[in-house]
């Protein structure tokens, strides 16, 4: 319980029993900037008004966290979790609306250990997916971690949003892989798996970052893969039957065997296919006439390499080593405003043209599709928090990024604009959106009496986790009644008789 006469005031000297004060940063002290900025990724969540935190700590143990909890508990400050800081709205450093709260920056707890033997690991929630892949990839070409595709993600909200990139179709989610979890609750109590019982664990793995305390570290299912895999990109203009070939992509792709995922990339006037096979190239070639001809894929496509080469190959570019994929610098170069949608019906041909033409607009991003299919749609809708499960085809996101300072208004409307247009060809009752792809026009919650209110919730709630943002919401009752863990588009508590 807050307690009202406590003074936020009085918090840094509370954290000092606990912490060295080394690791806590007033907005005075010298490095408060360079450490609030060190993960922030969007330059739209840094300005002068941005909401800021009062204070950043930065544990570097379990215990360093457990005391920041007690310590805000007992005078008023609420805390914002930040792992890997790619929050799409920067939640996890800045608020909406004007608050005194801290972060705690889980940067420096940030260890992964492999375990071969057991194909299994344990990764702290301030690692980035990049180091997380670097040592499953030094441990063995044999293994790998079914993950997204940027490596300066951080594990903790990634995996607690779910997480998926290009093994999605052969091992589902990041979060289908965890099986075990060590969480700081709002009590400032260390649980693991046993402790918090089946209903939390249940909700850590998909419900979403900040609603349920912090979680420290993870333990994940390492997945087999071949040594040898394929890659390829092939850029498909208009002219040359973009529309056509996406067109078939839709029914196609999410019905490959599992071990052939294609996304496709729609910007400009072009379609880009993109793809990773878990096998050789003289494998993939025939798999691919027979089942996608229209592509036109041939072996001089083909790229043979390990799997983590294919990390830098898809994010970082031509050049990029796997070495770079442990850079964890960020750049505020880049303004971004992201949305996304699950298509559940291929969209028809005839309606093809109208979306080009969308993309073909002043200030217009681009769509990113990524098909479902095999492993992620075998798992039931209840199993986890994640529901876009059985007959999804494809998530889309819709990316909109602008580099010069100014208000991006052009560009923000280019992509409400197209979200609204795009309502007729996507899932509806609801409109599904994936959590992580974060995005505060869904909704955002309504606190009556010092809670947030669930049934206001429901409104972006029900679009991200559906008909599991009822029982996430009773597991939020139970662990943090008082809503101490709370923020813009957090579970909302539902307790029983209230
Ligand atoms: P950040 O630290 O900002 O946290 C996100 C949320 O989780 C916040 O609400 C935060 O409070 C909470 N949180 C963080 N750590 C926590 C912890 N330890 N315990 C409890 N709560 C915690 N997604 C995807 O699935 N596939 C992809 O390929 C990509 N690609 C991609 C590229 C780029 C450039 C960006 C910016 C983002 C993506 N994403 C993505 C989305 C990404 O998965 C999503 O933003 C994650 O939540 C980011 O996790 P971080 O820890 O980096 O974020």
């Amino acid at each position: 319980i807050i307690c009202s006469r406590a003074s936020p005031d009085d918090f840094p000297q509370c954290l000092s029993a606990s912490i060295p004060s080394q690791l806590v940063f007033t907005q005075s002290s010298p490095s408060f900037t360079s450490v609030l900025v060190s993960s922030i990724r969007n330059p739209r969540f840094f300005t002068p008004t941005t909401v800021r935190p009062r204070w950043i700590v930065t544990p570097t143990n379990a215990s360093h966290v457990q005391a920041a909890v007690v310590c805000g508990r007992r005078h008023g400050v609420r805390l914002r979790v930040r792992s890997g800081g790619h929050d799409y709205e920067g939640l996890s450093y800045r608020s909406q609306r004007p608050e005194v709260f801290a972060v705690v920056d889980l940067s420096s707890l940030r260890a992964v250990r492999i375990d071969t033997r057991s194909s299994t690991a344990w990764v702290d929630s301030g690692a980035t997916l990049g180091e997380l892949y670097y040592a499953v990839g030094q441990a063995s070409d044999r293994l790998a971690f079914p993950a997204g595709l940027c490596p300066t993600i951080g594990v903790g909200g990634h995996f607690s949003g779910g997480g998926f990139g290009t093994l999605l179709r052969k091992y589902g989610l990041a979060s289908d892989n965890v099986l075990d979890a060590v969480l700081v609750d709002a009590k400032g109590r260390l649980l693991d798996q046993t402790a918090m019982g089946s209903d939390v664990f249940w909700a850590l793995r998909g419900g979403g970052g900040e609603s349920f305390g912090i979680v420290l570290s993870w333990q994940v299912r390492l997945v087999p893969v071949p040594p040898t895999v394929t890659v390829f990109r092939i850029p498909v203009t208009a002219g040359e039957g973009a529309l056509d070939v996406v067109t078939r992509w839709q029914e196609v792709a999410p019905a490959l065997p599992d071990d052939l995922f294609i996304r496709a990339l729609l910007q400009n006037q072009s379609a880009t296919f993109e793809s990773l096979y878990l096998g050789t190239c003289d494998a993939l070639v025939p798999v691919m006439r027979r089942r996608f001809p229209e592509l036109g894929m041939n072996r001089t496509h083909c790229q043979e390499m390990t799997w983590i080469q294919t990390v830098p190959y898809f994010f970082l570019g031509a050049g990029a080593t796997v070495e770079d994929i442990l850079n964890r610098t960020t750049s505020l170069s880049t303004y971004t405003k992201m949305t996304s949608d699950y298509v559940r019906q291929a969209i028809p041909r005839d309606a093809w043209p109208s979306i080009f033409g969308k993309l073909a607009q002043p200030n217009a991003g681009l769509m990113i599709l990524d098909p479902y299919g095999a492993r992620i749609s075998a798992v039931p809708e209840s199993a986890t928090p994640f529901p876009h499960r059985a007959g999804v085809l494809y998530n889309i996101q819709y990316v909109s990024f602008w580099m010069a300072k100014g208000d991006g208004s052009a560009h923000t409307k280019w992509i409400r604009d197209l979200y609204a247009f795009m309502e007729p060809h996507v899932s509806s009752s609801p409109r599904e959106a994936y959590f992580n792809y974060r995005d505060l026009d869904l909704g955002e919650n309504v606190v009556v009496g010092n809670v947030s209110s669930y049934d206001a919730g429901k409104v972006w709630g029900e679009k991200y986790f559906m008909d599991n943002y009822k029982r996430l919401a009773m597991v939020k009752g139970e662990i943090d009644p008082d809503d101490y863990f709370r923020n813009e588009q957090s579970i909302p508590p539902l307790v029983p008789g209230n």
